[in-house]
């Protein structure tokens, strides 16, 4: 049977960056909550000229460069934060990035999910046709209202995956547990730019979704927990993945330890919440942190609130550290400007546009691709001069 897998793995992020500790500063509340509680230092904040559809293309452009575009004949975007009710976001990345004409393109919704619905696609449609390689984009803005408890979990970032035969970094095994059950514990309204949760509902819905993909997973053949070596979780913070962690080593009576997370949460803990990214931001910090994984399996427990769950596992291949994307990756996080609480409060305030009116966006972020502003009510996208040449 043929190998398929994650060929290649790329994360961006915003602009700019707030320190919780100001966060906390400015609400009153102890820093210890953000910090060891929510287990959050930093959360990503967007340029007014950045959304998803510019994290999303800045996070493959490195794919595209290392490894082309041949046999690209799939672009699958999932997001939760989508800009438009009918155009998926992959067809502006789609031309920023030139991919050929001969593409199929669609946007995948499931709230933080609907990447791992993606994965799960890409890897059939390579299984089919071993020739073609799949682009898949995670890419969101976790949004919630200001001075709401959910407001410190929040947080920007895309992940790029190249998913082919013969992959470079992560082989995906064909045992996967699902679960899906109609919970009100997180959603956006189409008239809403931020979400609404119910916090506490929402994690235990995350934890029971997580033990009834366990069962589906161990029903259907797949691996005992004493075979999987490493452990990645989508992350809304990365406390969280602790929590839903220790749960599963009680469930399943093995001695699963937080300890196990940290490489794959040091890039969560600085970005906040990515959601659809959020477990794949994960996967690349631990491929870029953790120098023992070659031939190792890694267990990945995808949540969407709503709710869907799954969980699946890969073997990591032998040559899949990089010290290159390791430090592509720093540098994104590093290279983040500041903002304080005024700037950040603003940013928020501001992201949003009416299609109404027509408006310039003025060059803010100096990222490869921008949201340049509104024309005719089309949102208009641009390459960098250096690109576009
Ligand atoms: N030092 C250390 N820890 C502290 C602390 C302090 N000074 N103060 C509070 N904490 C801990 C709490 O004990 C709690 O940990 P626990 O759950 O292990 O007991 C944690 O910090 C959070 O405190 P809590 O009072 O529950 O926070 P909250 O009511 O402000 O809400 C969320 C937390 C996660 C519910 C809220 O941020 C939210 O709704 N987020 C969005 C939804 C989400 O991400 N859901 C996840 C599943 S998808």
């Amino acid at each position: 049977m043929t190998r398929v897998g994650i060929h290649d793995i790329s994360l961006a992020t915003g602009q700019h960056v707030l320190d919780l500790d100001e966060l906390a500063a400015f609400n009153g509340t102890d820093p210890a909550k953000y910090h060891v509680g929510l287990g959050l230092d930093q959360m990503s904040v967007l340029a007014p000229d950045e959304d998803v559809v510019t994290l999303a293309a800045s996070a493959a452009l490195p794919l595209i460069r290392e490894h082309g575009t041949d046999g690209i004949r799939t672009l699958l975007v999932a997001t939760e934060s989508g800009v438009d009710e009918s155009k998926s976001v992959g067809v502006w990345v789609h031309r920023l990035l030139g991919l050929p004409a001969g593409c199929r393109t669609v946007e995948l919704k499931q709230a933080c999910y609907s990447a791992t619905a993606g994965l799960q696609a890409a890897l059939g449609i390579v299984a089919r046709n071993p020739g073609e390689r799949v682009l898949l984009i995670a890419t969101d803005v976790a949004r919630y209202d200001l001075d709401s408890s959910a407001e410190p979990t929040q947080g920007a970032g895309a992940v790029a995956m190249l998913v082919s035969a013969e992959p470079g970094l992560l082989t995906i095994e064909p045992v996967t547990g699902v679960r899906t059950a109609d919970v009100d514990d997180f959603w956006r309204p189409v008239d809403r730019s931020t979400a609404l949760v119910d916090g506490r509902l929402s994690v235990s819905a995350y934890v029971d979704a997580l033990t009834g993909a366990w069962d589906d997973f161990a029903e259907r053949g797949g691996v005992p927990v004493e075979q999987i070596d490493r452990w990645c979780y989508h992350q809304p913070f990365t406390r969280m993945s602790v929590k839903a962690h220790q749960r599963l080593g009680r469930h399943v009576d093995a001695p699963l330890a937080a300890e196990d997370l940290d490489d794959a949460s040091r890039y969560n803990r600085r970005l906040g919440n990515c959601y659809t990214a959020s477990l794949y931001a994960g996967l690349a910090s631990l491929l870029d942190h953790d120098d023992d994984l070659a031939g190792r399996r890694v267990a990945l427990f995808s949540y969407g609130s709503g709710s869907v769950g799954e969980l699946f596992t890969g073997v990591v291949e032998p040559g899949y550290r990089s010290a290159e994307r390791a430090l592509r990756h720093a540098k994104t996080l590093d290279e983040r400007k500041p903002v304080d609480v005024g700037r950040y409060r603003e940013l928020h305030r501001a992201a949003v546009h009416t299609s109404d009116v027509d408006i310039d966006i003025p060059v803010a972020s100096g990222t490869p691709f921008r949201f340049a502003g509104v024309r005719g009510g089309a949102r208009q996208y641009v390459a960098a001069e250096h690109l576009a040449e």
